[in-house]
């Protein structure tokens, strides 16, 4: 079994069977929310990062420069991380898979939009994406990233266990939204994040629950909870 933890908004992190650590969309120091700081990350092998807004992208750089794990996005914001001074990097892009040692990463399609700052020539764009990691074990795991609700999404169906989906709303799909999603897609589990961290995103996820019903099992994790997957 893997082992997920939630550290706010996107940011989570996997630990799987055969000890490959890797976190999604690392926004630790700055996020109100979050459980662990950037410098509490001691081990790391791989960064997966959905798209550039700092709110995913913060920390990326820092514990790239510091751990050596591989950065993972999409071709431009790898290129851009690593002009930002991160040593190793995979670049992919949307439709795209492969296989790493601890599992499958394919980038998703996210219907959102996205941009990069860090340097003095300014922002950059960068495509959105989401992650289905299909791990060693097995175990099928989609991360979403930001995204609105898309029928694409209908062709994850029979292809995901574990779902983490957004529902905090305006910047992304809201619980009603989110609920359709587990529709289309048909995981097991879902987990809800991408809410609360600010107060335009403040949702209550037992009201995502309720509109999900019986259609999948919801965990409702707080910064620093995890389960095994
Ligand atoms: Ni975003
Ligand atoms: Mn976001």
């Amino acid at each position: 079994m893997a082992r997920l933890t939630w550290h706010g908004h996107s940011c989570f992190s996997l630990e799987t069977d055969e000890g490959t650590r890797v976190l999604f969309d690392p926004w630790l120091d700055d996020n109100p929310k979050a459980d662990i700081k950037a410098d509490d990350v001691e081990r790391l092998d791989y960064i997966l990062v959905s798209h550039g807004h700092w709110d995913h992208f913060a920390d990326c750089v820092k514990l790239a420069k510091r751990t050596g794990a591989t950065v993972v996005s999409t071709f431009e914001l790898v290129a851009f991380a690593q002009k930002q001074g991160a040593e190793n990097g995979h670049g992919m892009n949307i439709g795209g898979g492969f296989n790493f040692p601890f599992g499958r990463v394919k980038l998703t399609p996210a219907l959102h939009t996205g941009s990069v700052h860090g340097d003095d020539e300014g922002a950059f764009t960068s495509e959105p994406s989401g992650f289905l990691v299909t791990l060693s074990s097995g175990t099928r795991l989609y991360h979403a990233g930001d995204t609105a609700l898309i029928t694409d999404m209908q062709l994850l169906r029979g292809q995901v266990d574990v779902a983490l989906l957004p529902i905090g709303d305006n910047f992304t799909m809201g619980p009603e939204d989110a609920a359709r999603a587990v529709e289309f897609i048909e995981p097991r589990t879902v987990v809800p994040m991408h809410y609360d961290t600010f107060p335009v995103i403040e949702q209550d996820p037992e009201e995502f629950r309720r509109r999900v019903g019986d259609r999948a099992r919801v965990e409702v994790l707080r910064p620093g909870g995890s389960l095994e997957i």
